[in-house]
């Protein structure tokens, strides 16, 4: 699909699912922006996607705004949002020793930043072409979860982003969820990771084990989100699962 005169933000683009996603739209003729709070990844992103990069903090609420502000003076308008800033922390912690800091950090990151970004895209995606915000929710939000603040924060992200789809749609905005399935990156290796240290087992076979079952590449995922962000994607509704 054709991408051309687009202009994307893909907050977390530095590395992973979003870094997939800045490099495919970038490929497939969009203006990239690359927001992240790792900045030397981020840039190194954004080089490759031959696009523009923003350094933001999700959780900080002057930083978005920050963001969108650079973004008003340097494009003056947004065609899509993906939100894949994201953190899980807490996998395989008892609801008894779970810390209620933890909690708050996984809120602030994944749900609070995810209603930050689109709060302050919203004006800047109303000056786009067709334009769609798509937030990273995650079967966690329906109790498939190694933590429960992250399972919290996922559920947070698809009641954002449903309650969104309804309210901006008579704004010409349309608001999709997806729910990747488990997904090779940084973060789900983490997690494979220490729960074969849990289990006593070796970490680098168990993150082969997950592979050789299926673990999917961030560029399959990459692929869905060029699509919903495209025009074609016009009469896709709701909530969207990949593998
Ligand atoms: P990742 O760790 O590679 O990417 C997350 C990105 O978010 C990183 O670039 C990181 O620097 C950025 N980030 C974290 N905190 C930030 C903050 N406060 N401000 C700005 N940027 C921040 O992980 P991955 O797997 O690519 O995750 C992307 C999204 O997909 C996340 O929302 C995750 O929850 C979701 N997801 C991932 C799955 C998987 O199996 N990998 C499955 C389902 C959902």
């Amino acid at each position: 699909m054709n991408l051309d005169g687009k202009t994307i933000l893909v907050v977390g683009g530095a590395t992973g699912i979003g870094q997939a996603t800045a490099l495919l739209c970038a490929q497939r003729g969009a203006d990239v922006i690359v927001a992240d709070f790792n900045e030397a990844e981020g840039q190194a992103s954004a080089g490759k996607a031959n696009g523009t990069f923003v350094s933001v903090d999700v959780t900080d609420e002057a930083s978005v705004k920050a963001m969108a502000a650079r973004i008003a003076s340097s494009h003056g308008k947004l065609d899509a949002l993906v939100q894949t800033a994201g953190i899980l922390k807490g996998a395989y912690v008892s609801l008894e020793d779970f810390e209620l800091a933890t909690l708050r950090q996984v809120m602030d990151v994944n749900t609070i930043g995810s209603f930050l970004c689109a709060k302050y895209t919203a004006p800047l995606l109303k000056k786009g072409q067709m334009p769609a915000i798509i937030l990273l929710s995650s079967p966690a939000a329906y109790g498939v979860s190694s933590s429960y603040a992250y399972a919290m924060s996922k559920g947070g992200v698809s009641a954002l982003g449903t309650t969104m789809a309804g309210k901006l749609a008579p704004e010409g905005i349309r608001v999709n969820v997806l729910f990747p399935g488990g997904i090779n990156t940084v973060m789900k290796r983490s997690v494979i990771e220490e729960d074969a240290l849990r289990k006593g087992e070796d970490p680098q076979a168990a993150v082969e084990a997950a592979q050789s079952r299926g673990l999917g590449e961030p560029s399959g995922v990459a692929k869905v989100l060029a699509f919903l962000v495209s025009d074609e994607a016009d009469y896709v509704r709701g909530s969207v699962h990949t593998r």
